[in-house]
C-alpha cells in the first residue's frame, strides 16, 4: 500500500462497532457543539454507500442538514455509491476502483477550509475500503485519533473491545467510547445496559465518555447540543482536536 502522509490535520475520526450504531448522529452532535463553541469545524465522509446523493438520505446530507454547515454534499462525501454494499464493492459496481491515496486527496480541500474536521467512517474499523485497505488503514494514514460509537445494549462489550484492540494494533490513539442507546432501546428490557460501560472501561482501559440517549424527535443542532451537554464528557474531545504532531 502506498503511504500517503497528508499534512498534519486537526481532526477526530468517528468510527463505530458496526454499521447503524449512531456514528452520524454522534458526529453531528459533536460538530454542532464544537461550532457552538466557536470552532470552525467541518465534516467529512470519505466514502458512503447505500444511496445516491440528492434525496437527502445519505450521511453527508444528513450531517449538513443537522449542523447547518454551508457546504456541498459532493465536497463532504466525494465518493458516494448507490449499492448497499461495503464501499470497496459498491464502488466496483459503479466501475470505480477506490484507492486510499485518492480517498485522502479528495478530502484535502476540506482539511484546508476548516479549522478542524470530524470524519465519519463507513461501518466499523474492519470494513474494506479498497483492494488492500480497511477503514482502520484510512484512520492510521490520516494520523488522527478515533472515537468509538458503540451500542449501549447487550453484545457491545465484545464489539467494543475488538474494535479498540484493532485500532490499537494499528497504533491509532482512541479518545474514548460513546455508548448510544439508538432508536429502539428499551432500557428496562436489557439489564446489561447498566453495567456495559463500566466493564468496557475495566477491560479496555478506555474512557466511556457517556451514554447518548434515544432521541424521540427529528434531530436538530440545538437538541443535539443540549444532549451532549447533559450526557457526554466533552473535554477529551476538545483536547483531541488539538493539532496532531507530524510523525516520521
Ligand atoms: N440516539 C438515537 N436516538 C434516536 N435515533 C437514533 C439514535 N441513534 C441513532 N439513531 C437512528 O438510528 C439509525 C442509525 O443511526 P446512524 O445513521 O447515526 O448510524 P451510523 O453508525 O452512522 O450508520 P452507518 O454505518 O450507515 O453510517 C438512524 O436512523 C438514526 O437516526
Ligand atoms: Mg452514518
Amino acid at each position: 500500500m502506498n503511504k500517503v502522509n497528508p499534512e498534519a490535520i486537526r481532526g477526530l475520526f468517528v468510527t463505530g462497532t458496526d454499521t447503524g450504531v449512531g456514528k452520524t448522529i454522534v458526529t453531528a452532535a459533536i460538530t454542532a457543539m464544537l461550532r457552538a463553541e466557536g470552532l470552525n469545524v467541518g465534516v467529512w465522509k470519505p466514502v458512503q454507500s447505500g444511496a445516491p446523493l440528492g434525496k437527502g438520505v445519505t450521511d453527508a446530507e444528513r450531517l449538513l442538514q443537522i449542523t447547518g454547515i454551508d457546504e456541498r454534499p459532493e465536497a463532504v462525501a466525494p465518493f458516494t455509491f448507490e449499492a448497499p454494499l461495503t464501499p470497496m464493492l459498491a464502488a466496483k459496481q459503479d466501475g470505480v476502483t477506490l484507492r486510499l491515496k485518492e480517498l485522502i486527496a479528495a478530502g484535502i480541500p476540506l482539511i484546508k477550509r476548516y479549522e478542524a474536521l470530524l470524519v465519519e467512517g463507513a461501518g466499523g474499523v474492519a470494513v474494506p475500503l479498497t483492494d488492500d485497505a480497511l477503514v482502520v488503514d484510512l484512520i492510521a494514514e490520516l494520523r488522527i485519533p478515533a472515537l468509538i460509537v458503540a451500542r449501549s445494549s447487550l453484545g457491545t462489550i465484545n464489539h467494543t473491545l475488538l474494535t479498540a484492540s484493532f485500532l490499537r494494533y494499528h497504533a491509532v490513539p482512541i479518545v474514548g467510547v460513546i455508548m448510544n442507546d439508538g432508536e429502539v432501546t428499551e432500557p428496562n428490557d436489557d439489564p446489561s445496559i447498566a453495567t456495559n460501560a463500566e466493564l468496557i472501561e475495566h477491560y479496555s482501559g478506555l474512557k466511556v465518555l457517556g451514554q447518548f440517549p434515544c432521541l424521540h424527535a427529528e434531530a436538530n443542532s440545538e437538541m443535539l447540543i443540549h444532549t451532549i451537554r447533559k450526557t457526554i464528557q466533552f473535554e477529551p474531545i476538545r483536547q483531541a482536536l488539538a493539532v496532531q504532531p507530524m510523525r516520521g
